[in-house]
């Protein structure tokens, strides 16, 4: 059957509500968070209704069924992106898994892979959003080690040929975003996790704006670890993945010690279960794992490679149609290759907060701002830029709908 976004926004309830007075809702802001479906909602309240009780405790029905359907969900997120399920981490946002893998390598005793000092290096790049660019920051600043970055060509992509002197024999770790939530890049890796893995290095994923949008395996990737958030992958909030290979779980200390992520306990001292649960300490998020298995079974039986597709076309159709307005000017890749639907953009005359405003008052949300990636905003020249982001329940009506909106405000404005 052909996909069609008009028959997928049915599955969502959001779209049966208006905005602002009546208007049909155009949702363009998907890169800060995704609308559920109601597989999704269901998934959720049901687990509430039915089956509550805390999953890994309790000798009792209830319990028995809450750990099933946790560990079920862990189950469907591990096959999704490719995984090993012991390997997938339930965290409670992308922010904390990236967080967690900082955190637990500050944690690493002398002697531990991931035990960083002095003159060690971080590699990260001038396009991260904060959440995986302040935890590198503190971990620098907590062990010695200097922080280094790639920069960002003017045409928005990484700059590649600062591989053999930013990967060295100091690096430790190379955390980059996958897909930019500003730029709409999507950044080879091949090159980069060979150059890290040649000399030892670990490479982080930040993959928030790649796992819901197109077909991400970690195998096929090659990377070690990745971090994802539930709720831009049509899932709750307060769920977030960490994966990580095994052989790396096994020798990283844990972050957040408590119930659960034990094999032993005296009063002076402690030894790990094995992960995942070793990164899991206390009652689990596990409505929200659940609703999160549902998001990820949602988007596999449309499949990731229609989704991708169906994005791609969008985003092609909407660069052009920005492109064709002569004030306008797009912030990051224009053109197709390598390229997300996140679309940045200015409007000559218009500050991005005004335009987002005008564009709310159309029924059209947008995000304005620096989208949390403050050192990328700046060397871009800009103060802000509006963004849309585009998603499976997108279609070309709300790419026209944004079109009008952005002409409208330059009447408005002028
Ligand atoms: N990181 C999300 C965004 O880009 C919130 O909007």
């Amino acid at each position: 059957m052909t996909f069609n976004p008009i028959e997928v926004r049915k599955d969502f309830p959001i779209f049966t509500r208006t905005i602002r007075d009546g208007k049909r809702l155009v949702y363009l802001d998907s890169g800060a968070t995704a609308q559920k479906p109601q597989s999704v909602i269901d998934a959720e309240v049901d687990f509430y209704r039915l089956h509550n009780a805390a999953a890994h405790r309790g000798a009792h029905q209830l319990a028995e069924e809450a750990t099933d359907l946790f560990e079920g969900a862990r189950a469907k997120v591990a096959a999704f992106i490719g995984a090993a399920v012991d390997e997938v981490v339930f965290t409670k946002s992308a922010t904390e898994s990236l967080n967690l893998v900082a955190y637990a390598m500050g944690n690493a005793p002398v002697g531990n892979r991931f035990h960083l000092s002095t003159g060690d290096e971080i590699v990260v790049s001038q396009m991260e959003h904060h959440a995986n660019l302040i935890p590198w920051q503190q971990l620098a600043a907590r062990t010695g080690a200097v922080l280094r970055w790639f920069d960002v060509t003017p045409e928005g992509r990484l700059d590649l040929s600062q591989i053999p002197q930013l990967i060295t024999d100091r690096t430790k770790v190379v955390a980059l975003t996958h897909q930019s939530n500003v730029l709409g890049t999507i950044n080879p890796l091949s090159e980069i996790v060979a150059a890290a893995h040649a000399v030892g290095a670990v490479v982080v994923l930040d993959a928030c704006q790649s796992v819901p949008h197109m077909k991400v395996d970690v195998t096929e990737l090659d990377i070690d670890f990745l971090a994802f958030s539930g709720h831009k992958t049509v899932g709750p909030t307060g769920v977030g993945v960490m994966w990580g290979r095994s052989a790396l779980l096994e020798e990283l200390p844990p972050f957040l010690t408590g119930g659960s992520m034990i094999a032993d306990v005296s009063m002076t001292t402690a030894t790990w279960a094995p992960a995942p649960a070793k990164f899991e300490a206390g009652v689990p998020n596990m409505a929200q794992a659940i609703g999160l298995g549902a998001a990820v079974d949602y988007l596999s039986a449309i499949g990731m490679d229609v989704i991708a597709q169906h994005e791609h076309a969008l985003t092609q159709d909407l660069l052009a149609k920005l492109l064709d307005i002569n004030e306008v000017a797009v912030v990051g890749p224009l053109n197709m290759g390598n390229r997300g639907g996140a679309i940045s953009f200015t409007v000559a005359g218009i500050h991005p907060h005004d335009l987002g405003q005008f564009l709310d008052s159309q029924g059209i949300a947008v995000r304005t701002g620096h989208h949390c990636a403050w050192p990328l905003t700046r060397s871009l020249g800009v103060p802000a830029t509006t963004r849309a982001s585009l998603y499976l329940y997108n279609s070309v009506e709300d790419n026209d709908a944004l079109i009008d909106g952005v002409k409208s405000a330059m009447r408005y404005f002028k």
